[in-house]
C-alpha cells in the first residue's frame, strides 16, 4: 500500500472544505485524495490525474463510495489546464502535486524502478510511452549518458559509470545495471548509506519520464488553473525538483501572481519518518493564488 506523505500538513494547507473543487495532479493510490474527498463532501469535486493506468485502477478502488464527487483521468499533469477545459471544469480551489514515484510502482517488480527487484529496464510511469530506460542505457552516447547521470542524479562518478555501462552493453535488466555500476565505483568511493547505483537509477527514471520538463510545464500553467485565493501544495523528493518549485514560487510572488505560504518547506516529523521511511526526503511548499 502507498502511505500518503505529509497528509495532515497537506490537508491543513490545501484547505479542502465542503463544495470545494480540488485537483490532485498525482492521484497515485488515492492516499491524499481519499481524505480530501471526505472534507469536500457534500457538493465538492475531486479531479485526480495520473499518467499510470495501474495507479488509476488502485485509486478508483480506494475512492469507492465517492464516485459522484470524483473524476479520474489518465494524463500527464503538464496538460492539467487542457484536461480541466476538456472536462468543462474550469479553475480549481486547490491543487496538489505529490511528485515522483509511488510505493506501488516501486514494488511492482516488472516495472524496473527498483534496484532490489530484478526486471527488464523499463521505468516508464506511462506504459504507453515509447522511450524506456533500456533505450537510454543501450542506445545513447557515452557523453549523453554521463550528462544525464551528472545533471539528474547529481552523481559524482558519472564519467566512470557511463564508461562502464557503454562497455558492458547490452544491459537488459535492473540487476545487470546495478552490478555494472557497483563494479565501476572503487570501494573507497562507495557510499555506506545508499546502494552505489541509487543515483543512476534516479537519473534514468527522471530522464525516461521527463520529470523536470513536466514539472516546469506544470508550473507554467499553474496561474491558469487555480482560482483567486486557491491553494497550491507541492511535495518534492529531491533537491532538483525542490529548487525548481522554490524559484518559480519566488518569480510568481515578484509578479504578484502568488503569495508564498511556506517561507521554508515543511518536512515530516520524526514519527512519520519512522513509520514511513520513504517520507524522509519529502519537502512541501505551499503558495496561494492572488
Ligand atoms: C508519489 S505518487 C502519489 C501518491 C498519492 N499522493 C497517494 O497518496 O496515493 C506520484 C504519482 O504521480 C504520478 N505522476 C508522476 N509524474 C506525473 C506526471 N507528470 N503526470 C501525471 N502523473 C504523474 C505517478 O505515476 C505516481 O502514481
Amino acid at each position: 500500500m502507498h502511505r500518503a506523505v505529509l497528509l495532515q500538513e497537506v490537508l491543513e494547507n490545501l484547505k479542502p472544505a465542503p463544495g470545494k473543487k480540488i485537483l490532485d495532479c498525482t492521484v497515485g493510490g488515492g492516499g491524499h485524495s481519499r481524505f480530501i474527498l471526505e472534507l469536500i463532501t457534500p457538493g465538492g469535486k475531486l479531479i485526480g490525474i495520473d499518467q499510470d493506468s495501474s495507479a488509476l485502477k488502485t485509486a478508483s478502488e480506494r475512492l469507492k463510495g465517492f464516485e459522484k464527487e470524483t473524476v479520474l483521468i489518465k494524463g500527464n499533469f503538464r496538460d492539467a489546464k487542457s484536461i480541466l477545459t476538456k472536462q468543462g471544469l474550469g479553475k480549481v480551489d486547490g491543487v496538489l502535486y505529490d511528485l515522483g514515484l509511488s510505493s506501488l510502482q516501486l514494488e511492482e517488480g516488472e516495472r524496473g524502478f527498483s534496484i532490489k527487484l530484478n526486471a527488464p529496464l523499463d521505468m516508464r510511469m506511462d506504459r504507453g510511452q515509447k522511450i524506456n530506460a533500456g533505450n537510454l542505457v543501450n542506445k545513447i552516447s557515452e557523453p549523453d549518458l554521463k550528462g544525464i547521470l551528472k545533471s539528474l542524479g547529481e552523481e559524482r562518478q558519472a564519467g566512470r559509470i557511463a564508461r562502464a555501462i557503454v562497455s558492458r552493453r547490452p544491459i537488459m535488466t535492473t540487476h545487470q545495471l546495478a552490478e555494472t555500476v557497483l563494479r565501476a565505483i572503487p570501494a573507497k568511493r562507495r557510499s555506506a548509506r545508499i546502494h552505489p547505483a541509487t543515483r543512476t537509477f534516479q537519473a534514468l527514471r527522471i530522464a525516461v519520464n521527463d520529470e523536470l520538463g513536466a514539472l516546469n510545464e506544470a508550473l507554467d500553467n499553474l496561474p491558469g488553473i487555480v482560482k483567486e485565493g486557491g491553494r497550491i501544495c507541492i511535495i518534492s523528493f529531491h533537491s532538483l525538483e525542490d529548487r525548481i518549485v522554490k524559484h518559480r514560487f519566488k518569480a510568481y510572488k515578484k509578479a504578484n501572481i502568488l503569495n508564498i505560504v511556506t517561507k521554508k518547506p515543511i518536512t515530516p516529523e520524526r514519527e512519520e519518518i519512522l513509520i514511513n521511511p520513504r517520507s524522509r526526503s519529502a519537502k512541501l511548499r505551499v503558495a496561494e493564488r492572488i
